[in-house]
């Protein structure tokens, strides 16, 4: 027999994980965009009259989305931890639930973190293209020398779930100590595990040897760390940026690793994404970047697929979702 399916759901993009569609399907009609990338003009028609969204992808979730969509839409999720492309505003003036999934992507981003902290503190770049060139010149006593992860202070700009997991996975790098700057200090009994004293801005470029970017992008955090922040640090301080490349000004970065005003970098993201292959960033010795690929495991991406599909479902129950944006 038939039995109308009492939603309709839009899955903005065509390879949002099976574990997703699989839990909408029992419940919700589906309407997926095919193309790929997804077509503006094909979530814009496919998207009208749906009761829930599953957004897929970082495109802009703003006004033109939501007013194509109509005024039955009442549960929107992203696939996503970061929710800086979505208009905000718009979606609370409008009184719609949205979810986003943050948590599950902690353990992957910490790791690709720490990654990073170590290749770049280790001149894996440089290291690599000293190779390529026919320049391995292991006849010098002080060559390709690096930074010390043991011993070192790593400061975390942002210490929520994924600044947590990083400082707990370098704890068994036999580090000195952690430093952070947040809105709100985190328990005490956290601090204490992981050896972490809130500071100010300042004090934690002066102090530490790591910097660790893991905060969202907000009007607060755009372009934070430019020249003037670069100066404040240490000449042999490593940054890494797992959050969003817009909370660094990258024009000042660049100029402060090609002077050695800082030592080196790891970004695994940047601004614009997706970076030019010409752009000058990529022309330094003392960077190690990827494309964005903090949460890109197969477990991880499924997860977060799951969480965002409760979030959808529960928003049309009328129920609280399992990790509400707002
Ligand atoms: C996130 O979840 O915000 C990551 O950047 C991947 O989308």
């Amino acid at each position: 027999t038939m039995s109308a399916k009492p939603y309709k759901v839009l899955i903005s993009h065509p390879e949002v994980p099976q574990s997703a569609i699989e839990l909408l399907k029992e419940s919700c009609e589906l309407v997926q965009v095919t193309s790929l990338p997804p077509n503006r003009a094909e979530v814009l028609e496919k998207i009208r009259g749906v009761d829930g969204l599953f957004w897929g992808g970082h495109s802009p979730l703003n006004a033109e989305v939501l007013d194509a969509a109509g005024p039955k839409l009442k549960s929107i999720s992203t696939m996503s931890a970061g929710i800086d492309y979505v208009d905000l505003a718009e979606v609370k003036r409008r009184k719609i639930p949205l979810g986003h999934t943050p948590t599950v992507l902690d353990p992957a981003v910490a790791d690709i973190a720490v990654g990073l902290l170590i290749a770049a503190g280790r001149r894996f770049h440089e290291g690599r293209k000293k190779i390529d060139s026919n320049n391995w010149e292991n006849y010098q006593l002080n060559w390709l020398l690096g930074q010390d992860v043991r011993d070192s202070v790593v400061g975390f700009f942002g210490f929520g779930g994924i600044g947590q997991a990083i400082a707990k996975r370098l704890s068994g790098f036999d580090i000195d100590h952690v430093l952070y700057t947040t809105r709100r200090r985190i328990n005490k009994e956290l601090e204490q595990e992981l050896n972490a004293k809130k500071v100010e801005f300042d004090e934690l470029l002066a102090k530490s040897d790591f910097i660790v970017i893991a905060a969202p992008l907000t009007e607060q955090t755009r372009g934070v760390f430019n020249t003037t922040a670069f100066n404040k640090m240490k000449q042999t301080a490593v940054l890494v940026n797992i959050a969003r490349g817009a909370i660094i000004n990258q024009n000042d970065l660049y100029n402060a690793l090609k002077t050695n005003r800082i030592f080196s970098a790891g970004l695994d993201v940047m601004d614009p994404e997706p970076l030019p292959a010409n752009d000058k960033l990529l022309t330094l010795d003392n960077i190690v970047v990827l494309p964005h690929i903090g949460s890109a495991t197969n477990r991880t991406r499924s997860d977060m697929a799951t969480i965002a599909a409760h979030n959808v479902l529960r928003g049309l129950a009328g129920e609280r979702m399992l990790s509400p944006a707002y």
